[in-house]
C-alpha cells in the first residue's frame, strides 16, 4: 500500500517512461530552445539534467557540445533515456540527495521536476551546491493559466468527490507562481535571477487523445481520477471531452500550456 507522496510519485513515474515519452515529451521538449537560450554557450561545458526522465533535454544538451549527465529516481525513465541516448550517461538518483560531489557542473537543468518533489527547497539547495560558482541553474514549470491542468481539475471540481485517502502533497501549482520561483531562488542564493512565460501547446487531431495524455504523461492527476467512483470518473471524461472539443480549430485540437522558465546563478563568492 501506498502511504507517502514520494512513494506515489515513484510507482507512478516507473510505469509511465514509455507513454511519458509518446504523449508528453511532444509539449516538453517545446522547451528545450529556451532552457538552452537561458544557459549561454555549451561547448564543453558540464551539465546536469535533474528529473531527466526520457532524456530529450539532456540529448539537445549533448548536441550543442556539452558534457552532459541526466539523473531521475525512476529507473524505466532512466533504462528509456538511456535507450534514446545510448552514449551519454543517465543514473538513477534522488533530486533531494544528488549522487555528485559539489561544485561539479557549469550548469543544471531541471524540467519539470519541481512540482514532483516534497521538497522542492532540498532540491533547489542540492542544484546550488553541484554547481561551480558562476554556474547557472534553470527549472520550468507549468504556467497558471495551463489549460490541460485547468480542464482536469475543473472537471473533477464538478463532478467527482474530494478523496481522502491520497497521499498528503505540497501544492502542485506553487512554482506557476514566477514570483514564487525567484523568492525561492533568492532565499537559497542564486543571484541574477530571471522568469520568463513561454508558450508550448498540445494539438493532436482526436479530442480523446487527451484523456492518453492524462493517464499516460501525469501521476497525480491520474491518481486523482483513478481514485473517484465509476459513475463520477466517466462524468468527469465526458466533461475532459466536451473541454477538449470546445478547443477544436480547422479539425485540431489547440490547447495551450504556458510554463514558467525560472534560472538563476551561483555567485563566484560562494
Ligand atoms: C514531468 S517528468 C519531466 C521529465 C523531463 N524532464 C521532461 O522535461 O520531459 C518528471 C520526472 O521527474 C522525476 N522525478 C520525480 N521526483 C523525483 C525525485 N525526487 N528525484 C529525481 N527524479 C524525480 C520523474 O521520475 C519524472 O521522470
Amino acid at each position: 500500500m501506498i502511504t507517502s507522496f514520494r512513494e506515489a510519485e515513484l510507482a507512478g513515474w516507473s510505469t509511465r517512461s514509455a507513454s511519458y515519452d509518446q504523449h508528453l515529451s511532444p509539449i516538453t521538449n517545446q522547451v528545450i530552445a529556451p532552457i538552452i537560450a537561458a544557459l549561454g554557450p555549451l561547448d564543453g561545458r558540464r551539465v546536469l539534467d535533474v528529473c531527466c526522465g526520457p532524456g530529450h533535454l539532456a540529448g539537445s544538451l549533448a548536441a550543442e557540445g556539452a558534457a552532459v549527465e541526466g539523473v531521475d529516481f525512476a529507473a524505466s525513465m532512466i533504462a528509456k533515456a538511456g535507450e534514446n541516448y545510448p552514449r551519454l550517461t543517465f543514473q538513477v538518483g534522488d533530486a533531494e540527495a544528488l549522487p555528485h560531489a559539489s561544485d561539479t557542473f557549469d550548469h543544471v537543468v531541471c524540467a519539470f521536476g519541481v512540482m514532483h518533489l516534497r521538497r522542492p527547497e532540498s532540491a533547489i539547495a542540492e542544484a546550488f551546491r553541484v554547481l561551480r560558482p558562476k554556474g547557472r541553474f534553470v527549472f520550468t514549470q507549468w504556467g497558471k493559466d495551463d489549460e490541460v491542468l485547468n480542464i482536469v481539475l475543473s472537471a473533477i471540481a464538478d463532478h467527482g468527490t474530494p478523496i481522502s485517502d491520497l497521499p498528503d502533497a505540497p501544492p502542485p501549482l506553487r512554482f506557476s507562481d514566477p514570483r514564487e520561483c525567484r523568492r525561492v531562488l533568492e532565499a537559497s542564493g542564486f543571484t541574477e535571477v530571471r522568469d520568463d512565460l513561454i508558450e508550448t501547446t498540445w494539438t493532436n487531431e482526436r479530442p480523446k487523445a487527451l484523456l492518453d495524455l492524462i493517464y499516460g504523461g501525469a501521476v497525480r492527476v491520474a491518481m486523482m481520477l483513478e481514485a473517484q467512483e465509476p459513475a463520477r470518473r466517466a462524468r468527469i471524461h465526458d466533461a475532459i471531452l466536451g473541454a477538449a472539443k470546445a478547443h477544436v480549430f480547422d479539425g485540431t485540437v489547440v490547447i495551450r500550456r504556458p510554463v514558467v522558465v525560472a534560472s538563476g546563478t551561483k555567485p563566484s563568492s560562494a
